[in-house]
C-alpha cells in the first residue's frame, strides 16, 4: 500500500548526510505503485526528484516538492549459450546486483564493484570505474513515463549514453522514471585488469590468472582503500567530472607542469584528472570548517558532520576557481545540486 509521508527529513536518504525536509515523500515498491502515485497527482503538480540510494546528490535547502525514493526490487537472470540476460528491479543496491552476478559467475560488471547507488540510476548518469561503463553491459530499461503513465522500453541506442551523461540527464530530464534495468552479461569472462591499480593489487594477492571474483575482490579494496565510506562519512564519490580538453589547450597546461595526469580520449582530445588538478592547487585532505576534500582522494568532497549543503557548495566554488586561475581549466560538478 503506497504511502506518502509529509515533512520528512532527507538525511537518511542522501550520501551526503545533508539534514534537510522534504514535503513530501514517496517510496515505490512496484510498478503499481507508480500507478497509484500518479492518480494522487502529486506527480505533476509537485516538483518532483526522483532518487535511488541519493549518492549523487547535494542538497542546499529543504526540497518544497515531491520525492519518489525507488526501491523496486528482484533480480532474475536468462542464460543464452555464453550470454546472460539479467534483469533488475531499480531498486536493487547496484552493489547487491554486481555481487549477485560474480557468484553466478556473470562476467561484465566484476570492474563496477562497490559503487554506491542503486540500478536504477546507474543508466541516469552511465557510471563507470576502472576501464568499464555502464554502457559496455547495458542491454535495455524500462520507464514509467509520468505523462502518460505507460512503461516503455529504452534500448542502447535510445539511451545516447557519454561520459557520465545520458538521456535521462539531458532531453529526457525529469520525463521518466526507470522501473528496471536489463543487462547483456557474459559467462565466457573478457578479464579487464589493465586500468590503475587492479593489476598491482592482483600481483600483491599473487594471483596471476584472476578470475572475476578475484577482479571485483582487488577492485573492492582499491575503492575502499581511497574513498570514504559514505555511512561513515558523507560524500556523493567525485563531485566534479574529469575535464576533457583541446590539444592546444592542453600544450600549454603540459609546458608549465610536466607531470600533468592526463589520458588521450578517442576523439583526440585530453582527459585531466580533476582530483591531480585539486591536490595540485593544495586542496588534498584539506578541511573548512564541516566540509572537504577526502585525505585520500582530492576529487572527493565530504561532510564531516553537520555541514550544510551550502557550504559543501560554497566549498566546491572555491575548488573551481582555484583550478581555474592556476591551470585555466574550468571545472564541472558531476553531483546534482538541489
Ligand atoms: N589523483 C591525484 N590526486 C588525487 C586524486 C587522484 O593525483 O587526490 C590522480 C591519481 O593518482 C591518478 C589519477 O589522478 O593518477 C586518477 O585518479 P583515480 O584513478 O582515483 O580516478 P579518478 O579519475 O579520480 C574516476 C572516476 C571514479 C572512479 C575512478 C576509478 C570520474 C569523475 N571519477 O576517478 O568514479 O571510481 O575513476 O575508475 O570519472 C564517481 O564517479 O563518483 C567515481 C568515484
Amino acid at each position: 500500500m503506497l504511502q506518502i509521508l509529509e515533512n520528512i527529513s532527507l538525511k537518511p536518504y542522501n550520501s551526503f548526510a545533508i539534514n534537510v525536509n522534504a514535503r513530501y515523500f514517496a517510496e515505490i515498491k512496484t510498478a503499481q505503485d507508480l500507478t497509484e502515485l500518479s492518480k494522487t497527482g502529486l506527480l505533476t503538480t509537485q516538483k518532483l526528484l526522483v532518487v535511488g540510494g541519493g549518492s549523487n546528490i547535494l542538497f542546499t535547502h529543504d526540497f518544497d516538492g515531491l520525492i519518489v525514493k525507488i526501491s523496486i526490487k528482484g533480480l532474475n537472470s536468462v542464460v543464452d549459450s555464453d550470454e546472460v540476460l539479467v534483469t533488475s528491479g531499480a531498486g536493487e543496491v547496484w552493489t547487491d546486483f554486481v555481487n549477485y552476478c560474480v557468484k553466478n559467475s556473470f562476467a561484465g560488471v566484476e570492474n563496477l564493484s562497490l559503487i554506491p547507488g542503486t540500478v536504477g540510476a546507474s543508466p541516469i548518469q552511465n557510471i563507470g570505474a576502472y576501464g568499464v561503463e555502464l554502457k559496455d553491459v547495458f542491454e535495455s530499461c524500462s520507464a514509467f513515463e509520468i505523462k502518460t503513465g505507460q512503461i516503455k522500453t529504452f534500448t542502447f541506442e535510445d539511451c545516447h549514453f557519454g561520459y557520465r551523461e545520458s538521456i535521462f540527464k539531458g532531453e529526457l530530464k525529469g520525463q521518466f522514471i526507470i522501473t528496471e534495468v536489463t543487462f547483456r552479461l557474459s559467462s565466457q569472462p573478457k578479464i579487464n585488469t589493465s586500468y590503475g591499480a587492479i593489476e598491482a593489487e592482483l600481483q600483491k594477492r599473487a594471483i596471476d590468472h584472476p578470475n572475476i571474483a578475484d577482479v571485483s575482490a582487488a577492485v573492492s579494496h582499491i575503492r575502499v582503500s581511497k574513498l570514504p565510506d559514505p555511512s561513515t562519512i558523507g560524500n556523493a564519490g567525485s563531485f566534479f567530472k574529469n575535464p576533457v580538453i583541446e590539444k592546444y589547450e592542453f600544450a600549454d597546461i603540459i609546458a608549465q607542469h610536466p607531470d600533468v595526469v592526463h589520458y588521450p580520449t578517442p576523439d583526440g582530445r585530453i582527459k585531466l584528472a580533476a582530483g591531480w588538478l585539486i591536490e595540485q592547487c593544495g586542496w588534498k585532505g584539506k578541511k573548512v570548517g564541516e566540509t572537504g576534500t577526502w585525505k585520500n582522494q582530492a576529487l572527493v568532497l565530504v561532510n564531516h558532520g553537520s555541514a550544510t549543503g551550502t557550504e559543501v557548495f560554497q566549498f566546491s566554488e572555491q575548488i573551481i576557481d582555484s583550478v581555474k586561475s592556476t591551470f585555466g581549466v574550468t571545472l564541472e560538478r558531476e553531483v546534482n545540486i538541489l
